[in-house]
């Protein structure tokens, strides 16, 4: 619905019985009861509004994940929408084309309120990236990537690994399931023109990385914040939790009847499947991939008016194991920086084993990895996998708005289990 250059959207937070594994039906919650949650496509500039509705017996949390929101819209985990309330969260789109999602972000219960159901893409266009002519309409696909574990009845499984011994161990890593879903199925086929697709693939797991990859090289066009400033070819992605990769790929290059698969090389087995395309007609295809994609400004760390270090490890909480940052637990109230509208930051992130580690608002640059600068042209990040023993140097630059914010671990068992910051922009 579009109200005076608004776009204006409801979700309906409910249960609902989907068929998620071939005849079975899976009780889950899903956003219009629907896993995942239906894309939505906003226009850079435009502003969206989106009306949340709960009809769960629980409190749930709407963020948009990769927005450039106003902090009383941008979900804060104490800013709870009650069982059976409504409100509206306000997103003003003042940000570049890019691919966004959206998912639960409650203090202490993200991570099961997402593997039941709540979360979805939230795709951003804008006036540069159409004068590119990437493949568009069918031929832009979003790519939502989880993993669950199914009981034999089709109930969702939470944590993954129940009934077998470490369950305690298995859940401090974070809550592995042992299906691969894409945008709800399981291996999925999806048929392609011998022509130019882009895939719009979000890592969208409680806790798994993958490293995807077809066997042959993937041109990459975008990252979390948008556009890359040139095309990069790759032979594989590798994505933690919450990051997305935008590539194309070229189905011209494949034979009529032939099937691509996508895999996980990080797994082995069921875990290394993820989906496949059957090549099964010839289209006439005029899209491009321009050498130049977009322009990436550079953030000067020379400029930063401060540096400041997170640590990441784990460390006692609530009597038992939990996940900290600096050595202290999520405290809604308690900032852990302020920092001044319009500043450039320096964050200095470090991990005992690996985190990938998300701050919301503004997108960050990495400019090292263990004291080694990253080479090449500037890429706009809000996910950064930081892996084991790892030092990271971001930087970033808090713009338009004022308000508390938070920095978390993206494994959602580890922000349940208290690895997240709050900051504040004054
Ligand atoms: Cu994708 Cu703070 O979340
Ligand atoms: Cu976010
Ligand atoms: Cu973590």
């Amino acid at each position: 619905r579009t109200e005076g250059g608004t776009d204006v959207y409801e979700l309906t937070e409910r249960a609902a019985d989907v068929e998620l594994l071939p005849g079975l039906r899976t009780r889950i919650w899903g956003y219009d009861g629907s896993f995942p949650g239906p894309t939505i496509k906003a226009r850079s500039g435009r502003p969206v509004v989106v009306k949340l509705v709960n009809r769960l017996p629980e409190p749930t949390v709407l963020h948009l994940h990769g927005g450039h929101t106003p902090a009383q819209s941008d979900g804060y985990p104490t800013d709870l929408v009650a069982a059976g309330a409504d409100r509206e969260y306000a997103f003003p789109m003042r940000q570049r084309a890019a691919t966004l999602w959206y998912h639960d972000h409650r203090m202490d219960y993200t991570g099961p309120q997402v593997w039941r159901g709540l979360a979805g893409m939230f795709i951003v266009g804008d006036a540069e990236e159409e004068a590119l002519r990437l493949p568009s309409g069918d031929r832009d696909v979003p790519l939502l990537i989880c993993d669950r574990s199914f009981a034999a009845d089709g109930t969702l499984l939470y944590p993954g690994l129940e009934g077998k011994p470490g369950v305690l161990e298995a859940y401090m890593g974070g809550v592995l399931g042992d299906v691969i879903l894409v945008n709800g199925a399981p291996w999925p086929e999806l048929r392609v023109a011998r022509a130019r697709y882009r895939l719009r693939l979000c890592n969208g797991s409680n806790a798994r990385p993958y490293e995807l990859a077809t066997g042959r090289p993937l041109v990459r066009i975008g990252t979390d914040g948008g556009l890359l400033a040139a095309p990069r070819t790759v032979d594989q992605i590798r994505l933690a939790p919450g990051e997305r990769a935008d590539v194309v790929v070229d189905f011209s290059a494949y034979k009529l009847g032939e099937r691509v698969e996508l895999r996980n090389l990080a797994a082995e087995g069921a875990q290394g499947k993820v989906m496949r395309f059957l090549v099964d007609r010839d289209e006439p295809d005029d899209s491009a991939v321009p050498s130049r994609l977009s322009s990436v400004e550079r953030l000067d760390p020379a400029r930063a008016a401060v540096t400041r270090d997170f640590e990441f490890t784990s460390g006692s909480l609530h009597g038992g194991r939990g996940w900290l940052i600096n050595g202290r637990p999520f405290d809604p109230a308690r900032m852990e920086a302020r920092s001044r509208l319009g500043d450039v930051e320096v964050w200095r992130l470090t991990s005992d084993v690996a985190h990938p580690v998300h701050l919301h608002l503004s997108p960050f640059q990495v400019l090292s990895v263990n004291g080694e600068r990253v080479e090449g042209p500037p890429e706009w990040k809000d996910t950064v996998e930081l892996r084991e023993a790892q030092t990271v140097e971001i930087v970033t630059r808090f713009t338009d708005y004022r308000g508390r914010y938070v920095l978390h671990c993206h494994n959602l068992e580890h922000e349940d289990m208290a690895m997240m910051a709050g900051f504040e922009v004054v």
